[in-house]
């Protein structure tokens, strides 16, 4: 599967990111105003990047398992479900979110240009679950001191671990997300002496080595996430941002790992959440709870760009619309306003290249 035709899943870490998990109102009005920005979301990534051409403005937008029938005409992909709770010596709950906003930068102001578009785009439509505003910590720390990141796969290995070939045809190109905010006690953490802190991530803090596997515990963080099956390494490709708010006495890390399938993503967080073997947990969740927890399908850009065509007509959507909703009248946008630089019609010349 070429690259182009995947959503850029694999575009680099940035120092900038909002996150955007939303549900969508009853009505398919709504579920057409969803198909109608899947068409033109990138002629509107297109029309505010444009404007700053080193700001590495992307987008990748992905769906919820409950929502997917009500958007989409096609069959719907093999492993898509709802996140399921996992009870363990710490919990990972299943919280609402059809669809997820991935928007990364170089530029907050961008994200924030990008945001604002794409929710003109379905105002009304959706009601926001979580907002997340991420930002790049130092040398791609985390705010508990680590680097985070290190070990993601680059390249080609990188495409391999996230992108879906032909074992689900109909939908490769695509791939599964799985977020999760996680707040710290950082009052707790930073009371921990360092060399245990780095026991508990499995690298030291301040050069982000790995640790020896003689002194390393099996139940380090990195030990936990090293999922090995048939001899290889099976990975992921994480995107975590730190987030904070003084208001609200709120500090964390905003989880998010791209993968193949997710049960990779689901043996991790047994791992970090029962334990390996169970008991064995992962100590950072002593000091780091999950708030949210979601499963979305990142459709291929192609598949996304197709997204009117292939729509379910409206009639066949079950009718939980107004009397009179069609996917074509319902769809919005020439009643949106794009600001005084005139963002839409720019939107509309690279709609008809
Ligand atoms: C509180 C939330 C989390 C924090 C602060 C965190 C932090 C870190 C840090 C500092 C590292 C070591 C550097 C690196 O290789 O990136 C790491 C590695 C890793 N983390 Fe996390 N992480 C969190 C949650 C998760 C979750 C939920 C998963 C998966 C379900 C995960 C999967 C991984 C993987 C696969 C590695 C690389 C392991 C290796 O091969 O060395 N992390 N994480």
């Amino acid at each position: 599967m070429p690259a182009e035709t995947s959503q850029p899943v694999t575009a680099p870490l940035t120092s900038a990111a909002i996150f955007l998990v939303v549900t969508l109102k009853p009505g398919a009005q709504h579920a057409a105003a969803v198909r109608a920005l899947c068409a033109d979301l990138a002629a509107l990534v297109r029309g505010v990047g444009f404007r700053a051409p080193n700001g590495q403005l992307s987008c990748v937008v992905g769906f919820g398992s409950d929502v997917w029938e009500r958007i989409f005409a096609a069959p719907r992909p093999k492993e898509l479900h709802p996140f399921r709770d996992i009870n363990g010596v710490h919990r990972a709950a299943a919280t609402p979110g059809d669809m997820l906003l991935h928007i990364r930068a170089e530029r907050m102001d961008l994200c924030f240009e990008l945001a604002t578009q794409i929710m003109l785009r379905i105002d009304g439509a959706v009601s926001v679950a979580d907002e997340t505003h991420g930002f790049g910590y130092f040398d791609q720390r985390d705010v508990l001191g680590f680097v985070d990141g290190t070990e993601n796969p680059v390249g080609q290995s990188a495409m391999d671990a996230t992108i879906i070939g032909q074992e689900d045809a109909a939908f490769a190109g695509g791939s599964y997300v799985i977020v999760q905010k996680y707040l710290h006690d950082l009052k707790r953490w930073n009371a921990v002496p360092v060399e245990e802190q780095e026991r508990i991530v499995g690298r030291t803090k301040l050069s982000d080595i790995e640790l020896d596997e003689t002194v390393k515990p099996t139940s380090a963080h990195n030990a936990l996430t090293s999922i090995v099956e048939d001899g290889r390494d099976v990975e992921i490709l994480r995107h975590n941002m730190p987030f904070g708010e003084f208001g609200k006495g709120e500090f964390g890390t905003y989880f998010i790992g791209y993968a193949r399938s997710p049960g990779t993503i689901e043996q991790m967080l047994r791992n970090m959440f029962v334990g390996k073997p169970p008991g064995n947990y992962d100590r950072l969740l002593d000091f780091s709870r999950a708030v949210t927890g979601t499963l979305f399908f990142v459709p291929s850009a192609a598949w996304l760009e197709n997204a009117a065509a292939q729509a379910r007509p409206a009639s066949a959507v079950g009718g939980s619309g107004a009397a009179g909703d069609t996917a074509a009248e319902s769809v919005p946008g020439a009643a949106v306003s794009y600001g005084s630089l005139g963002i839409g019609s720019l939107q509309q010349e690279a709609k008809h290249e």
